[in-house]
């Protein structure tokens, strides 16, 4: 009786609605939307009140008119209101590391169990290919019966037990999210720096990380092809973290070329697990080891880089991701091989040049990535390319090769995104630049 007398009395302030097209009208014309505004938008369009054609226009202005810092803050937040978050039990850091996707990109695969071998947790929700680009998801489930789709209360579990868990974002984690998504993949309006800054921020918030740490990826093997481009995302990303109170901090890294030696599913799960017995391809090792060091760091773990470099090697990380494979169900032991043809240089020279972006295109192609969002994978099919830009080369050298049952097209095609030069080139860096949240303090 108390509790309805004083729901009688209370005085509630709504804002005023504004109608759906208004706000479409709004973005189109370049305005700011306010919070309120955002909030509304976002629960409508879950409800279904806010018809998809019309989140589709929305999208499209976004893409055209951009959003500001705060307007990306309040889609963030709306996104991740829209589900649930993890509430963790221990004062243990939590981490995570997201990239923005690159081709034969398998560094997460080595920094979760690396990160979870120093004691952090690390939920790592993660994604299927996108595009060109490689995904976590789909390498993992080139093992065996490896399940992606855990129940939040199995990911905390596997988490608590083994330290760290790769899995896809279930119905709980930013719904709003997962709809619009769907939308921006067949309306052309997934290339914009507010919404892939909220759609990957809404997901990695919901773990309630004290820490992230964001691959920027920059090249033509990735959505950011200039280092204006890639700047500018990453410095979205780590101040939209600032807002949350997530200590973040993003690289940005070279996608002129691909990461490691190996694309292509169950090729790249290989590379890891030769990662871990010191057999990894030099840029591969470097890249995770500087992600988890710099991530430890972060959450104000006192380690050096030369301990993150032996935990890589020493078994203790292989460990970790053998029992999160194990209690994701995975048989690792029946991880087929791929069957490669091998592609011999016609002349002696210098790797001058990658198509990255054709790789990842020719992957897609040959059955080892999706056209169509319901394509089944055949994670067999791979590309391999162990020279590096800048690496010499002698006549009859193998200087790539292809896994497929019918290899003699893609191998012309691989020969054809390889670019040799007479004279020397110089090797690209494979670190970009950093971007740090003290750059932007006293600014938002
Ligand atoms: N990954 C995401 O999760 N969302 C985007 O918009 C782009 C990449």
């Amino acid at each position: 009786m108390a509790a309805q007398e004083k729901a009688t009395n209370t005085v509630t302030t709504q804002a005023p609605t504004t109608p759906p097209v208004e706000l479409i009208r709004l973005k189109r014309d370049g305005a700011a939307l306010s919070e309120d505004q955002i909030r509304q938008l976002i629960s409508s369009f879950q409800s279904g009140e806010l018809l998809d054609s019309q989140m589709a226009a929305f999208a499209m202005a976004t893409c055209i008119r951009g959003m500001t810092l705060d307007e990306t803050y309040f889609l963030t937040k709306a996104m991740l209101q829209s589900g649930s978050q993890i509430t963790w039990a221990s004062e243990v850091p939590v981490v995570d590391k997201h990239s923005t996707g690159g081709v034969g990109d398998k560094a997460s695969l080595l920094i979760a169990p690396l990160l979870a071998s120093f004691g952090v947790r690390v939920p790592m929700i993660s994604g299927r290919g996108l595009g060109i680009t490689g995904g976590t998801l789909d390498k993992l489930e080139s093992i065996p019966d490896f399940n992606t789709n855990l129940s939040l209360d199995n990911l905390q579990a596997i988490v608590n037990a083994t330290g760290c868990v790769i899995t896809g974002a279930t119905d709980e984690i930013a719904p709003a999210d997962k709809k619009l998504y769907g939308l921006r993949d067949v309306t052309g309006t997934v290339a914009s720096i507010p919404l892939i800054t909220s759609s990957i921020l809404s997901k990695k918030l919901a773990e309630s990380p004290d820490a992230l740490i964001f691959d920027v990826k920059c090249g033509s093997g990735t959505s950011m092809r200039t280092l204006a481009d890639a700047r500018e995302l990453a410095s979205m990303l780590v101040q939209i973290c600032s807002r949350f109170q997530v200590r973040a901090k993003a690289i940005i890294t070279d996608m002129e070329q691909p990461l490691g030696t190996a694309i292509g599913n169950a090729a790249e799960v290989r590379e890891a697990l030769l990662s871990f017995a010191g057999s990894g391809p030099s840029d591969l090792v470097h890249l995770a080891t500087t992600f988890a060091f710099e991530l430890l760091t972060l959450a104000g773990k006192q380690v050096s880089y030369a301990e993150v470099a032996d935990n890589l090697t020493n078994g203790y990380a292989q460990n970790h991701f053998e029992e999160m494979v194990e209690k994701q169900g995975g048989k690792l032991c029946h991880l087929i091989s791929p069957n490669w043809t091998p592609l011999i240089a016609h002349s002696t020279g210098f790797l001058a040049s990658v198509n990255t972006g054709a790789l990842g295109a020719l992957l897609v192609r040959m059955g080892g990535g999706r056209q169509l969002p319901n394509d089944l994978i055949n994670p067999q099919v791979s590309i391999a390319v162990p020279k590096k830009i800048g690496d010499a080369i002698e006549k009859g050298d193998v200087i790539g090769a292809i896994s497929h049952p019918s290899p003699k097209p893609f191998l012309t095609e691989l020969r054809g995104a390889l670019q040799l030069s007479e004279a020397p080139v110089a090797p690209r860096p494979l670190i970009m630049g950093t971007v740090d949240q003290s750059q932007f303090e006293g600014n938002s």
